[in-house]
């Protein structure tokens, strides 16, 4: 999907004051029915320019697999396009002692891409959003909402966007379902049982 220039310059105008990189645009089928939003770009994505192709990637694979859906069956795209990233101290050697490493977008690198996802969305009107993870949920649906409370209950409403430098609630009624960030499962494996038991669910809704 093209994106007017003008849109993705300003974005990354408001970013130049950030430590991030890399840049992401979305990948998929721009006619799909779902879309998939991330939340941010990590190491390997922001330099090959392509959505989830990392170990979260390989995560994000199988729970399509359990689905029974293709990536080129759905529009994959995320709250920010570029890795946000810190230095943190390493001892490996040859790293002159720090690394980046990956952190959460913060809410000036959320706002600052914010028309690229709403451009997104409104072009493509998809009939089911996932959200996948916090970052993306409250970014969508609004800050009331915690993923573990509502992981896998469908949000039937407005979502925000982002106009004349704040965020404002969309005319249209969108169906946003939250599921786990596919990396949770690396830093909290007993979640393990609640993914899958929210996928089921979505299978159910989507009918599968
Ligand atoms: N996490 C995301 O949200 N998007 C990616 O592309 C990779 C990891």
């Amino acid at each position: 999907m093209q994106l007017p220039e003008y849109i993705i310059n300003k974005a990354n105008k408001k970013m130049e004051d950030e430590k991030v990189e890399g840049f992401v645009l979305g990948n998929g089928n721009p006619e799909a029915d779902i879309m998939i939003v991330g939340e941010a770009p990590g190491e390997k994505e922001a330099v090959v320019g392509v959505p989830f192709i990392g170990r979260a990637g390989d995560e994000l694979d199988k729970q399509f697999a359990y689905l029974g859906i293709k990536r080129e069956d759905v529009y994959i795209t995320s709250v920010v396009r570029s890795r946000p990233y810190k230095w943190v101290d390493t001892t490996k050697k040859g790293s002159g002692g720090r690394r980046k490493a990956n952190r959460k977008p913060n809410q000036r690198e959320i706002a600052a891409h914010a028309p690229i996802l709403d451009y997104q969305i409104n072009e493509i009107s998809p009939r089911l959003i996932i959200a996948l993870g916090g970052v993306a949920l409250e970014r969508l649906a609004g800050k009331q909402y915690k993923i573990s409370e509502v992981l896998g209950e469908l949000i039937e409403g407005p979502v925000y966007q982002w106009e004349n430098n704040e965020y404002v609630l969309s005319e249209k009624q969108y169906a946003v379902f939250p599921l786990y960030h596919p990396a949770a499962v690396f830093y909290n494996p007993v979640i393990k049982k609640d993914i899958y038991h929210s996928l089921d669910k979505l299978k159910e809704y989507l009918n599968l």
